[in-house]
């Protein structure tokens, strides 16, 4: 494979700034300077280092967020902090978010290079269950779950069937098979209410485990591999 090739697969930008990298004497073969993009390599067998840190060779990169509340879902951003910041050691990949979260919701997001998987997961066809759990600003009178279960009128079609179960007065866990824009904020809204916080604990089958606000951790393969099948 051509370095500049494995180099831009890497998530190390596109094939031009591999050229900058080799001509800067940041990317190492086997421990000697590379000389041009075109070098030939095979990733199963020879070292490859930027600023003398072996990369580690991965088709595509995985990760779990635990999302704080202040950043939104968006690789880049002129004036607003991005998910993407919270994950500064894999800067150099070219990492996107799995769907969205509100710039106010927290909790589990996925990130990934792979648009591919991320594309599938979040396509209407494919119904992944997502569960939040939303703080509302009044208490909830529970005769809205039939309604908020059979499915509400958004962007003019019918909502798929949600989940909803209550917590506490004001606090409900709710699952979604689908991921229409603000649609746990637009369904209580629907209703009357105002979610004044909002979390999201689950993914598939995906929870946060003792994911703190603001840490990641990559994926398993088994957990990627069962995600690919969903
Ligand atoms: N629904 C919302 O309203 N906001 C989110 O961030 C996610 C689901």
């Amino acid at each position: 494979m051509r370095l500049d090739k494995f180099l831009a697969n890497q998530g190390f930008g596109s094939r031009k700034d591999a050229k900058k990298f080799i001509k800067d004497k940041r990317i190492k073969i086997n421990g000697v300077f590379a000389k041009k993009p075109e070098d030939n390599i095979n990733p199963l067998v020879d070292e490859i280092s930027i600023d003398d840190d072996v990369i580690e060779y991965k088709e595509n990169y995985y990760f779990m967020l635990n999302k704080p509340k202040g950043y939104i879902c968006a690789t880049e951003d002129n004036f607003q902090n991005t998910v993407l910041e919270l994950i500064p050691e894999y800067n150099y990949l070219k990492l996107f978010p799995v769907g969205r979260l509100d710039k106010d919701t927290t909790g589990l997001l996925l990130i990934t290079t792979d648009g591919d998987f991320a594309h599938k997961l979040i396509s209407p066809k494919r119904h992944v269950d997502k569960v939040y759990i939303a703080t509302l600003d009044k208490d909830v009178d529970m005769k809205i779950k039939n309604e908020f279960e059979s499915g509400i009128i958004l962007d003019d079609e019918l909502t798929l069937p949600a989940k909803i179960e209550q917590l506490e007065s004001n606090v409900c866990k709710v699952t979604l098979h689908q991921g229409k824009y603000h649609q746990v904020k637009r369904m209580f809204e629907y209703f009357g209410y105002k979610v004044i916080e909002l979390h999201r604990e689950k993914f598939a089958f995906l929870t946060l485990g003792d994911l703190q606000e603001g840490e990641y951790r990559e994926l398993t393969d088994e957990e990627v591999n069962h995600l690919k099948m969903l």
